[in-house]
């Protein structure tokens, strides 16, 4: 499989390229307004976004779907094709595309206007909502993940007075510089330095970064103890959802309680979609300071973070009362953003945390549940027909075990054989995450029968054509 893959494109043989020539048409005329609209804009938008690497085997296939509505488990493009979406606002989208209770309380808060300056009404109630599910003493509001994490940075810093954090390979933490690191060898030395250009190397000076689910990185933590403000983990990496580590989290967690490091919990994907209390129940490690974002602002852009009170006082100086002495005491750090507390985004986020709330646990099980069942459904079909793909899940988020890391090792390029399954896919009404997505409540068991179909499809028209072993 792999010599296939490597070749360029004219070294395909006949089949392959009478196979390609007749998906990428069947494809530009199924979708022409999404590649008309990518053509004709290209010149003025600049933009990175693709759920595929750009191929040049593939390149009249390279465009994004243009959406124009969506509901449910379903989303309409501008062709008026419909896509069974597992890719679900790369993971907001909990309860399917515009669930009634979270457009009621859109319209009822635009209703009442979008007052930014002035507290937000409900702001103290959605605070109260996420200690109740979290355990998290206190809460303060960003508009993305991004921030969130840049902010528990700077708590962390500020709390311990450190300059040093310890992040892991394989995460994705947002982009903010500081945490935009890797580890490559330069004349032999193994060096931190940033992940692309443009980010300075001051930035990441700082930063360590570790292999996850490997003992030896407690031992570098021990080793630069005195130095680290904080251990930012991504507790099931989204690039790495078989890793799921629980006894060296709670390793972890045992070492930075000991070492005076701030212990941070990266929870923008795993929070409230892997269990209520997000992968610390799950897991049973409490973080000290944890980020949340995506599901909870229910399709509003939102970045939580949330905290031990001693820590998150960084940002106010901590509690004080009125009618005594007291007043906010606590060393602060900058903290701001023109848009934070957005009443749409809080709107969303209270309807978000009552609904859940309503459900109960249940929510999350059941989901966990059928992504399980549909994973396992896949596997099978993959190993009787002797296909060299695995799909794996953490609750409901899914992705193949083909990972970064055997590519990297193994070849340079991206697998074709994954992009076409992809291409196959979009053109059957499916649209993944790359290799994977995030199962909804809206998503049916029609849906999943739909889809498990379409990879059976798709997997034999790419084994016809040759990119598949027989
Ligand atoms: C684990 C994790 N942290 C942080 C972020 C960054 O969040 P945002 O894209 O809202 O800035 C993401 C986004 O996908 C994420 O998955």
């Amino acid at each position: 499989m792999r010599t296939i893959q490597n070749q360029a494109a004219e070294n395909l043989i006949l089949r392959q390229k009478q196979y390609l020539e007749t998906l990428i048409e069947r494809y530009n005329q199924r979708t022409k307004t999404s590649k008309q609209i990518a053509q004709t804009y290209r010149q003025f938008l600049a933009d990175n976004k693709s759920f595929v690497n750009f191929n040049l085997t593939l390149k009249e296939v390279f465009y994004p779907i243009v959406a124009k509505s969506s509901l449910g488990s379903k989303i309409w493009d501008v062709d008026g094709n419909e896509y069974i979406d597992f890719i679900m606002g790369f993971g907001i989208n909990l309860f399917g595309h515009n669930p009634q209770f979270i457009k009621e309380a859109l319209i009822a808060q635009l209703e009442q206007g979008i007052q930014i300056g002035p507290q937000a009404e409900f702001i103290g109630e959605v605070a109260k909502l996420i200690y109740e599910f979290t355990g998290m003493e206190r809460v303060a509001f960003s508009n993305t993940g991004t921030e969130a994490v840049m902010t528990a940075i700077r708590l962390a810093r500020t709390a311990t007075g450190r300059s040093k954090i310890a992040l892991f390979s394989d995460s994705y933490h947002g982009h903010y510089d500081g945490t935009l690191a890797q580890v490559k060898m330069i004349n032999g030395n193994l060096q931190t330095v940033p992940i692309a250009p443009g980010i300075l190397q001051n930035f990441v000076e700082d930063v360590l970064v570790l292999n996850y689910g490997n003992p030896q990185s407690l031992e570098l933590i021990k080793h630069h103890a005195q130095e680290l403000a904080a251990v930012l983990v991504e507790p099931v990496q989204t690039r790495r959802l078989d890793l799921q580590p629980q006894v060296l989290l709670q390793e972890l967690k045992q070492l930075t309680k000991e070492s005076g490091i701030i212990l941070i919990f990266d929870e923008m994907v795993t929070g409230f979609r892997i269990h209520p209390g997000g992968a610390q129940a799950w897991f049973g490690v409490e973080a000290d300071i944890a980020t949340y974002g995506k599901i909870v602002g229910g399709g509003m852009p939102i970045g939580i973070i949330a905290g031990k009170a001693n820590y998150m006082d960084g940002i106010d100086g901590g509690m004080w009362n009125y009618g005594d002495t007291s007043y906010p005491q606590g060393k602060t750090t900058f903290f701001a953003g023109t848009f934070c507390k957005h009443p749409l985004a809080i709107a969303a986020a209270k309807a978000v945390l009552q609904h859940l709330k309503t459900q109960g646990v249940t929510l999350q099980e059941k989901l966990n549940q059928k992504t399980l069942q549909f994973i396992e459904t896949l596997n099978t079909y993959f190993k009787k027909e002797e296909l060299p793909i695995q799909m794996v899940n953490f609750g409901s988020v899914f992705g193949s075990a083909f990972s970064k890391s055997d590519e990297a090792a193994e070849d340079s390029q991206p697998s074709i054989v994954f992009d076409l399954l992809y291409y196959h896919l979009l053109d059957r009404g499916i649209m993944l995450r790359g290799q994977g997505g995030f199962l909804s409540t809206a998503h049916t068991d029609e849906d999943i029968r739909r889809v498990i179909w379409a990879v059976q499809d798709s997997v034999e028209e790419v084994r016809k054509a040759g990119f598949l072993p027989h």
